[in-house]
C-alpha cells in the first residue's frame, strides 16, 4: 500500500515551523534568558554559573583533560602552548557500554563502578605514572550546580543515562575518590566545566569574538558569555542547558516519545533537535505512514543522514529496519520526511541562538561574532548547516552577516585542558 497522501502532508506540517513560529520561539528563548538570569524559577532555561571566563589565549602547560558526556569516554594528556597553539601528546578513549559486555549508565550500575571505570582510563592516559603532577579538566556534560570551578553536583541525568547515586552528588569527589582507591594521588581535579562552556573556551583560546558555544549532537545545549553589563559582577560563561527549553508546542510524535523517554517532562528543545531522538522520532512517523502506527524499528540519526544524502539507498535502508518495500515515490517522500525532521531541528537551534544574540545586542547593532558549534548533527547531518544560515537571514535580516558558525571539533578536551589552566589563576 502507498503512503496516504494526506496522511503524510499532515505529518510533514507538524515538523514544519514557519517563519512566524520562529520568530516567537527566538523572542520566547530570549525571554527566558532574562528572566531566568534573575531567577531560575521563572525561567525553562536553568541559566548555570560556570565559575569561569574566556580564557587570555595565553594558558600554557600539559594538563589532563576528561570528556565525560556520552556513551565514549575520553581523557587526554594536552599541552597548551599559547597564542591558541596546543599538542595533544596522548588520547584514550573506552565507551561507557557495550551492548552485552557491560554498561555503566543504566539504572542497573553504580556510581562506584562508574567512576571505578573513568579512574582506570586515566590511569592509562598516564602511563600508569603516579608520579608526576597533573591538573585535571573534566568536561562533564550534564546540568550541573556549580558554587565554583571546582565543585558541579549533578543536578539530574539527561540523555537517558540512569546510573544511580550521581544525582545530587559532587562528581569531581566521586572522581577523586575513584583515582585514590586505585591509588592515582598524583593526578588532582580542579576544574568541572559543561561540555559547550568547553567549546566556547577551546575557540575563544584560538580566536576572539566568540561568545556563544553549543552542542549540537547526541545531546544539545548552548552556553555564551553573559557580560554582567552595569553591575559589579565580572563577566562569566552562563550554561543555559538550553535543551530544557520548553515554551515549544511538541506534535503528537513528541509528546508520545517523551511519556515513554527515562525523564518524561524534562528536555523538551532537546528531544525535538537532538540526534539522539530525532531517529526515533522519525521511525515513529514512519511507521503511522506504514500503518504500523507504535512500532519502533530503531532508526538513528546515522540513518537518517544516509536516508537524506542518498536517494539510491532509502529501499534498502528502510527494507533492512521495517521489512517493507517502498515505491520510488514512497522512498522519496521517507527521504522528504527525514529532511523535515533535521530542517525543523536546525530552525529551533538557530531560534535559540538568536535569542541570545538579541539579548547580546540590546538596542545596539549585532556585533560581529563567530558562533562555535561542535557534534555530529552540525559537522555531518546533511541540510543542517545550511538551515542554520538560512533561519539566521530569516531572524535577522542584513544583521545576519555578521554572523558565522564554526565548527570547534573536539573542544571539549581542549577546553577541559584550558579551564584546567585557567583554575590555578
Ligand atoms: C544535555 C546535557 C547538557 C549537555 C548537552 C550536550 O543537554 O544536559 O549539559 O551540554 O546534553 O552534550
Amino acid at each position: 500500500m502507498p503512503f496516504s497522501k494526506e496522511l503524510f502532508a499532515d505529518i510533514k506540517k507538524e515538523f514544519t515551523v514557519d517563519s512566524e513560529q520562529l520568530h516567537e520561539i527566538a523572542a520566547d528563548f530570549r525571554y527566558d534568558l532574562r528572566m531566568g538570569l534573575k531567577d531560575p524559577d521563572l525561567s525553562s532555561l536553568r541559566m548555570l554559573k560556570s565559575y569561569v571566563g574566556l580564557p587570555t589565549g595565553k594558558e600554557t602547560g600539559e594538563y589532563l583533560a576528561l570528556d565525560f558526556g556520552g556513551t565514549n569516554l575520553r581523557v587526554l594528556r594536552i599541552k597548551l602552548m599559547g597564542q591558541g597553539k596546543f599538542e595533544i601528546l596522548k588520547k584514550v578513549a573506552k565507551p561507557l557500554k557495550v551492548e552485552g559486555v557491560y554498561d555503566y549508565i543504566g539504572a542497573e550500575s553504580t556510581a562506584e563502578e562508574m567512576f571505578d571505570f573513568i579512574a582506570a582510563l586515566v590511569d592509562e592516559a598516564i602511563d600508569g605514572d603516579h608520579e608526576k603532577k597533573y591538573l585535571l579538566g573534566h568536561t562533564f556534560s550534564f546540568p550541573s550546580e556549580q558554587s565554583n570551578l571546582y565543585d558541579a553536583k549533578l543536578i539530574i541525568w539527561t540523555k537517558e543515562f540512569a546510573t544511580p547515586g550521581v544525582e545530587g552528588k559532587v562528581v569531581n569527589d566521586l572522581l577523586k575518590e575513584a583515582l585514590h582507591r586505585q591509588g592515582i594521588d598524583n593526578v588532582e581535579p580542579t576544574a568541572v566545566i559543561n561540555d559547550t562552556v568547553a567549546v566556547l573556551l577551546a575557540a575563544a583560546y584560538k580566536q576572539p569574538d566568540t561568545y556563544i558555544g553549543s552542542i549540537y549532537a547526541t545531546g544539545h545545549n548552548t552556553c555564551y558569555l553573559e557580560p554582567y553589563a552595569e553591575s559589579a559582577d565580572a563577566p562569566m560563561i552562563i550554561n543555559m542547558e538550553s535543551g530544557g527549553f520548553m515554551k515549544l508546542i511538541p506534535n503528537r510524535f513528541d509528546k508520545e516519545f517523551d511519556a515513554a523517554s527515562e525523564k518524561p517532562g524534562e528536555q523538551r528543545l532537546e528531544k525535538m533537535v537532538s540526534g539522539r531522538y530525532m531517529g526515533e522520532l522519525f521511525g515513529m512517523a514512519l511507521a503511522e505512514l506504514l500503518g504500523e502506527k507504535g512500532k519502533a524499528y530503531g532508526f538513528t540519526s546515522i540513518d537518517m543522514s544516509a536516508i537524506i544524502s542518498e536517494a539510491d539507498k532509502v529501499a534498502e535502508i528502510v527494507k533492512a529496519k521495517t521489512g517493507h518495500d517502498l515505491t520510488a515515490d514512497d522512498c522519496a517522500k521517507v527521504q522528504e520526511l527525514a529532511g523535515a525532521l533535521v530542517i525543523r531541528s536546525a530552525r529551533l537551534v538557530t531560534a535559540t541562538f538568536v535569542g541570545i544574540i538579541w539579548q547580546l545586542a540590546g538596542s545596539d547593532k549585532v556585533q560581529k561574532q563567530h558562533i562555535a558549534i561542535d557534534g555530529s548533527v552540525y559537522e555531518k547531518m546533511p541540510l543542517a548547516k545550511e538551515n542554520i544560515m538560512r533561519a539566521l537571514s530569516e531572524l535577522l535580516g542584513e544583521d545576519a552577516a555578521a554572523i558565522d558558525t564554526v565548527l570547534e571539533n573536539g573542544g571539549s578536551g581542549l577546553g577541559a585542558a584550558i579551564a584546567a589552566a585557567m583554575s590555578q589563576n
